[in-house]
């Protein structure tokens, strides 16, 4: 898989993409990733990738010319068709099962965005896809890059040591995970439960069950709300 980064600044990326588990993907071939920085396709003497917008108001909007023309050289750096999305609040919002679609994908440009967002013409121009990581307001969509990218890695097929954890994560079978614990047995007076230490390998499947299910119903109704698991 690749994944092509367009971003204002592509150096916050770089400690990220080196470490745990997609610094490995990287070092082993799973995934390749790209930066590309707007800035180097703007054209004006002042590099500008930004101006107001159209009808008045606050902020900046990013220009059509420098997001075109770096997806442009992006895609044209080998054959295929890219997937092309647009990381702003305004877009429908990335959860787990977007995050399994993408993996699916071989080609992926993720376009973040900056300023009041993009002129309109890019998304629709472009036949970009729009995607938000939740409904708070970040001041550039890197942090949100980051989040997909991991989440998307993790899912490659070879990413993960152990290939049991990642179908048993909070939302791979809609319920959040169950507590855990190691060692020592007793930190400061706090124990571990009895059942954790039994052996009984049914007795903490179920204990595991209980606790993902009460968990899930006092934390999160809605991820139950409507589903299979809501009478359970
Ligand atoms: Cl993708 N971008 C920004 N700027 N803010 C966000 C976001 C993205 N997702 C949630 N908030």
């Amino acid at each position: 898989m690749r994944i092509d980064i367009l971003t204002l600044f592509p150096e916050i990326f770089e400690a990220f993409f080196g470490s745990s588990i997609i610094g490995r993907a990287v070092q082993t071939g799973l995934v390749e990733i790209g930066l590309t920085n707007y800035r180097d396709f703007a054209r004006n003497r002042h590099r500008s990738v930004d101006d107001a917008p159209f009808g008045g108001g606050p902020g900046m909007v990013m220009m059509c010319g420098p997001v075109f023309e770096a997806v442009e050289h992006v895609a044209a750096r080998q054959p295929g068709a890219p997937t092309k999305i647009l990381l702003t609040p305004q877009g429908a919002r990335f959860d787990q099962a977007i995050a399994r679609e993408l993996a699916s994908r071989e080609w992926l440009i993720l376009a973040c965005g900056h300023y009041e967002g993009f002129d309109e013409r890019i998304r629709t121009g472009l036949g970009a896809r729009e995607l938000s990581i939740g409904d708070y307001v970040l001041s550039g969509g890197e942090a949100a890059a980051m989040v997909v990218t991991d989440a998307i890695v993790r899912l490659l097929p070879g990413a993960l040591g152990d290939e049991q954890s990642a179908a048993e994560d909070s939302f791979s079978a809609e319920l959040l995970e169950y507590p855990q614990f190691t060692r020592p047995r007793d930190f400061r007076g706090l124990g571990v439960p009895d059942v954790l230490l039994s052996g009984d390998h049914a007795r903490i499947a179920a204990w595991r069950r209980q606790q993902a299910m009460e968990r899930t119903r006092t934390r999160r109704p809605d991820l139950l709300a409507g589903g299979e698991l809501e009478k359970e």
